[in-house]
This record gives structure tokens, C-alpha cells and sequence, in this order.
């Protein structure tokens, strides 16, 4: 399988499995900074060079823990963060603001919390309704003209939204939920990045981890878990939903990988572009989620996923 690839309308090189940060400072439960640091170590160690963070995951914190990390090692890698989602000093969610004063302060700030100079790939994390696309995009590439920026990704945006921002500067990435329980971006998205020359990132491939089998009840979440209030997590949504698990299970099983390796190698699969980004705050997975890049789905494993898995997934995304 290809295992590296440039990320579009950018000079960066990176390998086509990255790693997701997000649950290293909040939502799925609780985490240790030691065990964290380790596991960004190895992953550059291994050769993972492409990272992702955003200013909003434990407000701010999970930036200034990339910070700490990567202390004189940035050349090794692509650092991905986002703005938009606004925090509140206790953590409160206040909203999404794509103002270009705002976007220009939130630049600053995410900067000083990683402790760098320029930002490798900077995203939109949502679309603010309030401002128009073009407004949004032309601030993002005035940071690329001050040297804060080097690219520009979007995030969760509509097909149409897409075509606009791209008109106004070339957009790097578009950062969705894609997984075998979320395949939205197959209708018209993956169409459109690929005319456009845009990498697709994958973000939640591993169906916020239910894809792997770890989670079958309830019970496997701590208190807090962001995904005890996620419509696919209620009881009778998991019941249904293990549906999916069951069919990566057989094939997995079949080859001799894990279900997290088959969730992965799948949605490399779907085109040699595309990346993605599991999260892990372990050692041992990310070593196991990597392994990914080795697993060669064949045509016949392919059109077993296609025909055996459910039609339907149980639950919003959110
Ligand atoms: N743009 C957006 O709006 C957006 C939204 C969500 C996420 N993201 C980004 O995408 C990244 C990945 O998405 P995600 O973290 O939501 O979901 P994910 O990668 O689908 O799954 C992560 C979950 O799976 C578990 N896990 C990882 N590898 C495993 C394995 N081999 N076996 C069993 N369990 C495993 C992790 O737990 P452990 O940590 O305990 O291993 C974690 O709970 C995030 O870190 C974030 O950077 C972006």
C-alpha cells in the first residue's frame, strides 16, 4: 500500500497514517500527561509525521502538551490545529466565530500555546453561519502571507462551501468523519477534493473507537465520556451498531490483523490520496494502528465489506 503522500497545494510529505491528539487532553475519558508524551515519542520515532491537534481540545491544553512534546523537533513532523470553536475560562462551548479579527488572535494564541512560529496546516474547524466562506478563507491566507501559515484546511464544511473557499485561496485538506460507520464523503466530497487536488483527512476512523470492538456497552465509558452523550453510544445504538464490528471481526479475523487494522486499511483503500488520523493516547495501539499500513485488503475482501456490512447506522454523527 502507498504509505506516504503530499498534502494538497502544500509542500508537505507525510505518511498516510497520522495521529489524532484530541483524547490526550479530554473527551474520552481520562488521560495522563507521561503516558501521552510517550506515545507522541514513539509515534515520531516510528516514523509518524503528521499531527493533530486543535485549539479547543482541553482548551488550549492539548496544544501546550504538543508544545512540550515537540520542543526542538518540529523539522520532523506537520502540525495540524484549528480555530473557530470558542471556549469559555471554564471550558464552556461559546459558540463558532469565523471573524477575521477573531481568526487572527486565535492564530496568535494557538502559536504561543505550541511555542512555534508558523502553523504547517491550519484549519477551520466549523463554519461560522454568521460570515461568509469567502471573508473566512481571505483571513486564513493573509496568516499564509505573514509567514504565521504555511497551508490552509477546512473542516465539516458542504460540497458548495468547499468550491467557494477554494476559489478564494487553494485549499490543503478537508478534515471530515469518514469510517465504515460514516460514509457521507463518498456522495460528493471525495468527487470534488480529488478535482480540486485537496487531500481528504479522515478524522474518527476508527468510529470513535466502537469499530475496534473495545466499546459494547455502556459500561466501557468512563463518567464524562463525551461519547455517553453521542447519539450512537446509547445502549440500544450499540446493540444494533456491533452489527458493523461483527463483519470487521470475521474478516480481520481471517487475516490475521486486528479490527482497528482493517478499519484503517480500509479507508486507505478507498484512494491513494487519502489520510487519516486514529487516536490513541497508548503505546501499544498506536504501534497496532500503524501495523494498518502493512494490511493489503484484496478486491474479494473489499466486496465482502460492501455486501455484508448494515445499511444503516444507528445514530447521528452527533
Ligand atoms: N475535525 C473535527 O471536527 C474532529 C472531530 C473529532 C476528531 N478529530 C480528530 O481526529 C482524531 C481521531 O478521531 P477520534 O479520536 O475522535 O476517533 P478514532 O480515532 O476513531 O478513535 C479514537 C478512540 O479509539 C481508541 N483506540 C485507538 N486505537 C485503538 C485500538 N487499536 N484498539 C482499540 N481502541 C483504540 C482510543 O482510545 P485510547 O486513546 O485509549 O487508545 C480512542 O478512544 C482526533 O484525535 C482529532 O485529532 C477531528
Amino acid at each position: 500500500m502507498k504509505q506516504i503522500t503530499t498534502l494538497g497545494h502544500s509542500a508537505h510529505t507525510v505518511n498516510r497514517i497520522g495521529l489524532g491528539c484530541m483524547g490526550m487532553s479530554e473527551f474520552y475519558g481520562s488521560f495522563d500527561e507521561n503516558e501521552s508524551i510517550r506515545t507522541l515519542h514513539k509515534a515520531l520515532d516510528m516514523g509518524v509525521n503528521f499531527f493533530d491537534t486543535a485549539d479547543m481540545y482541553g482548551s488550549g491544553a492539548n496544544e501546550k502538551l504538543l508544545g512540550k512534546a515537540f520542543k526542538g523537533r518540529w523539522d520532523d513532523l506537520v502540525l495540524a490545529t484549528k480555530f473557530a470553536i470558542m471556549r469559555g475560562p471554564k471550558g464552556e462551548f461559546l459558540g463558532v466565530n469565523g471573524k477575521p479579527e477573531y481568526i487572527r488572535k486565535a492564530c496568535d494564541q494557538s502559536l504561543q500555546n505550541l511555542g512555534i512560529e508558523s502553523i504547517d496546516l491550519y484549519y477551520m474547524h466549523r463554519k461560522d453561519p454568521e460570515v461568509e466562506i469567502e471573508e473566512t478563507v481571505g483571513a486564513m491566507a493573509e496568516l499564509i502571507k505573514l509567514g504565521k501559515v504555511k497551508s490552509i484546511g477546512l473542516s465539516e464544511v458542504d460540497p458548495e462551501t468547499l468550491k467557494r473557499a477554494h476559489a478564494v485561496h487553494p485549499i490543503t485538506a478537508l478534515q471530515t468523519e469518514y469510517s465504515l460507520w460514516s460514509r457521507e464523503p463518498e456522495n460528493e466530497l471525495f468527487g470534488i477534493c480529488k478535482e480540486l487536488g485537496i487531500t481528504f483527512v479522515a478524522y474518527s476512523p476508527l468510529g470513535r473507537g466502537f469499530l475496534t470492538g473495545a466499546i459494547k456497552s455502556r459500561a466501557d465509558l468512563e463518567e464524562g465520556d463525551f461519547r455517553l452523550n453521542n447519539p450512537r453510544f446509547t445502549e440500544e445504538a450499540i446493540r444494533k451498531n456491533l452489527e458493523f464490528v461483527d463483519v470487521i471481526d470475521k474478516l480481520a479475523q481471517s487475516k490475521g490483523v486486528t479490527k482497528a487494522q482493517v478499519a484503517l486499511a480500509w479507508i486507505l483503500s478507498q484512494n491513494d490520496e487519502i489520510t487519516t488520523i486514529p487516536g490513541t493516547r497508548k503505546v501499544h495501539r498506536l504501534e497496532e494502528n500503524m501495523g494498518a499500513l502493512d494490511v493489503e485488503l484484496t478486491a474479494e475482501d473489499l466486496a465482502y465489506i460492501e455486501a455484508s456490512m448494515p445499511s444503516e447506522t444507528i445514530g447521528t454523527r452527533y
